[in-house]
């Protein structure tokens, strides 16, 4: 098993499997995800110099499975039901590692685990991190059963979104100019690089479903299928995004009335056709009412009562549907202060709280707007705790430099997923969620994801929805590791770990210094939503606006004498937002509209913040370049990899004073402050 040639290898480059294909390796048990064991730890000892056998019966449970030679055993023992069906269990000490799991799944997952610990799984001290001598158990298992990507695939070229909407690393790798792609092996080498970072679950064509795309629910299913075969081997699920309206585009219905009998028929057939085809199907995912998608809105129906019909009809083949909540007006009057798109969300879906069927899942963008580089938590979020939610993550960096800016997004989504509603423990985000989604940042680009280093993007959503409490620092510090064999060596090789660390640990921090100020977002060219446009969504019907005027920038979104947003979070969030003086500075003018002159908790001005960020992001991406020339990091990166990141950087420089520039410039013309350094602002 190695991806193929002309591809990059990502976190799985054939080094990787060194540790585990220079031993003894003995894999028991038997099964479909256990034939890809044996086929995965074949490869490596045939490449490395080890031995792999293969005993088909599965392993006495507990001490006895660890009695038989090897140095590495991964055994099936299936008794072992408290590990679920994607856990496993992992012995080592004394040279040697002993992987135990209830189902195929969780032996692929330890055998990726036990190459994701490298020569330290067996020589390393015992994994309690205490260093303790002898033999200890660790047990693991993923914190959500989905853990899943939503691809924004287009069969055809979308004339204005291309291939892949919001795609910043090339074509599909699944579509082509309206055809399934004849070569689908890639398609198998991502599906092995998803496994190997815990993602479990893959939708394969855009929420937005135009017309070809709603056939491969019908006469185009076997396309699918196709695609289905090529990632089950890996324990990937196939998820398809579906039309509301299919029973009119596909079942010619006068009606898509989700309580229209003939309707709730046609949804029941098409779905027993998808489950004869993909036996293993995950479900649907639905965008509807929402950017002139179809929906139930038409039929004053509620999304409970679409969601439903959907959940009832999958219900019984095991599938789920993925009903979205970005419900907004997106023609809205930009002179009607009153209405909040940060609102809308929850005012469509937390009433309905209770009210959806055990198969939907309300799957729920992380922020109240739509991926901007900050945003405060969606209130969704933690108002339904009736209703199965999961959360939604923009892996694909739409608004965050579009994978010509080196943003490690892994920070913001850990912090997204440790905010606690309340109090206690049970009432973060990654506990009310019982699923995560990313919007895939694949394509068919060499590098998989146009950006060498957005790979660790990819790498990170999967790591983190495996384990969300998780430490982005330390995921990041395994992505390198494994991405760039020996970076964690010594001399050169320990610079490029420190290096790397160094570009990205703050990254996103950097871009939002040098983009829209204090969470107030938006300030994006419309359409492609790259490079500056400070003004760009002032006067447009989308509900993207920051007000600032010659006195003050910002959105009230107060109770008090704004739209009512921060009223929409429980207490002690509601008054913390509501209030000017517990606001947090970096949220300050998502809920408040302020003067130039109003001091933040940093004990800076807001214009003077705005000068101040915007020349030290700048030179923050200065020195990011700086560190990526350095002596050595070429070579120990390759040089195809070293030369796109650079190419990549120089753009991100390029573009980053193009945001400076502006920005400054912009609010300076505003405020007419100068800046108290007597910078030249142009
Ligand atoms: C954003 C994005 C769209 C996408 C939408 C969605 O608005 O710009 O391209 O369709 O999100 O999440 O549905």
């Amino acid at each position: 098993m190695a991806i193929a040639a002309g591809r990059h290898p990502a976190w799985l480059p054939q080094g990787a499997f060194r540790p585990v294909g220079s031993r003894r390796v003995l894999v028991r048990g038997s099964g479909p995800l256990v034939d890809t064991v044996v086929a995965e730890v074949a490869g490596a000892c045939a490449r490395h110099g080890g031995t792999a056998r293969h005993l088909p019966g599965p392993a006495a449970s507990g001490p006895a499975a660890s009695g038989e030679g090897g140095d590495l055993v991964l055994a099936l023992v299936p008794g072992a039901t408290e590990l679920g069906t994607e856990g496993f269990a992992l012995t080592r000490g004394d040279g040697r590692v002993l992987v135990e799991a209830a189902a195929g799944a969780g032996l692929l997952y330890g055998l990726f685990h036990v190459v994701r610990l490298g020569e330290g799984a067996f020589t390393g001290p015992a994994g309690d991190g205490t260093g303790a001598r002898g033999r200890v158990t660790e047990r693991h298992r993923p914190a959500y059963d989905r853990r899943m990507l939503d691809h924004w695939d287009n069969v055809d070229v979308h004339p204005v979104m291309g291939q892949v909407e919001r795609g910043y690393a090339g074509g599909s790798l699944f579509w082509q100019a309206g055809r399934l792609r004849p070569d689908l092996s890639p398609v198998r080498d991502y599906a092995r690089l998803l496994a190997a970072c815990g993602v479990n679950a893959v939708a394969v064509n855009n929420v937005n479903v135009h017309r070809t795309e709603a056939r491969l629910l019908t006469d185009r299913l076997a396309d699918v299928a196709a695609i289905a075969a090529q990632l089950r081997p890996y324990g990937v699920r196939t998820h398809l995004s579906v039309s509301f309206a299919a029973p009119m585009l596909l079942g010619g219905l006068p009606t898509a009335d989700p309580l229209d009998p003939a309707v709730r028929a046609w949804w029941a057939e098409a779905t027993r056709g998808v489950y004869a085809a993909i036996p293993d199907f995950g479900g649907y995912v639905v965008k509807a009412d929402s950017e002139g998608q179809p929906g139930p809105f038409a039929y004053g129906r509620t999304h409970a009562d679409g969601a439903n019909l959907l959940g009832e009809v999958l219900a019984p083949h095991g599938g789920v549907v993925h009903w979205r909540a970005f419900v907004y007006d997106h023609r809205q009057d930009w002179r009607d202060r009153r209405t909040d798109r940060a609102n809308a969300a929850y005012d469509h879906f937390a009433p309905l709280d209770g009210a959806f069927h055990e198969a939907v899942v309300l799957q729920v963008k992380h922020g109240p707007m739509d991926f901007q580089p900050r945003e405060p938590v969606s209130p969704v979020i933690g108002a339904m705790p009736r209703t199965r939610l999961a959360v939604e993550l923009q892996v694909t960096q739409e608004y965050t430099g579009q994978q010509r800016h080196l943003v490690h997004l892994a920070p913001m989504w850990s912090q997204v997923l440790a905010f606690r509603f309340g109090t206690a423990p049970d009432t973060s985000v990654a506990r009310s969620a019982g699923g995560l989604v990313g919007v895939s940042n694949v394509g068919d680009d060499p590098f998989w994801t146009g950006h060498p280093l957005a790979q660790a993007n990819l790498y990170a959503f999967g790591r983190l929805a495996w384990d969300p409490q998780a430490d982005p620092a330390t995921v990041l510090g395994e992505w390198i590791d494994l991405t760039f064999p020996g970076a964690a060596g010594t001399g050169a090789d320990a610079d490029l770990r420190a290096t790397v660390h160094a570009m990205m640990d703050r990254s996103w921090l950097t871009y939002e210094k040098y983009t829209a100020p204090l969470g107030v977002g938006w300030m994006v060219t419309p359409g492609d939503h790259y490079g500056p446009a400070v003004d760009g969504y002032e006067y447009s019907p989308w509900g993207t606006y920051h007000f600032a005027d010659r006195d003050g920038v910002g959105v009230d979104r107060t109770v008090a004498t704004g739209t009512g947003n921060a009223g929409r979070y429980p207490h002690p969030w509601s008054a913390t937002y509501e209030a000017l003086d517990t606001c947090p500075d970096e949220l300050l003018l998502f809920f408040h509209h302020v003067p130039y002159g109003h001091v933040l908790h940093s004990g800076r001005t807001v214009i003077q913040h705005i000068y101040d960020t915007h020349v030290e992001g700048v030179e923050e991406v200065e020195a990011t370049v700086r560190a990526w020339r350095r002596p050595g990091v070429a070579e120990a990166v390759g040089a195809d990899v070293h030369a796109r990141v650079l190419e990549r950087l120089r753009e991100q420089v390029r573009s980053a004073r193009e945001w400076r520039d502006q920005v400054m410039t912009y609010f300076f013309r505003k405020s007419g402050v100068p800046d108290a350094h007597g910078r030249a602002i142009p």
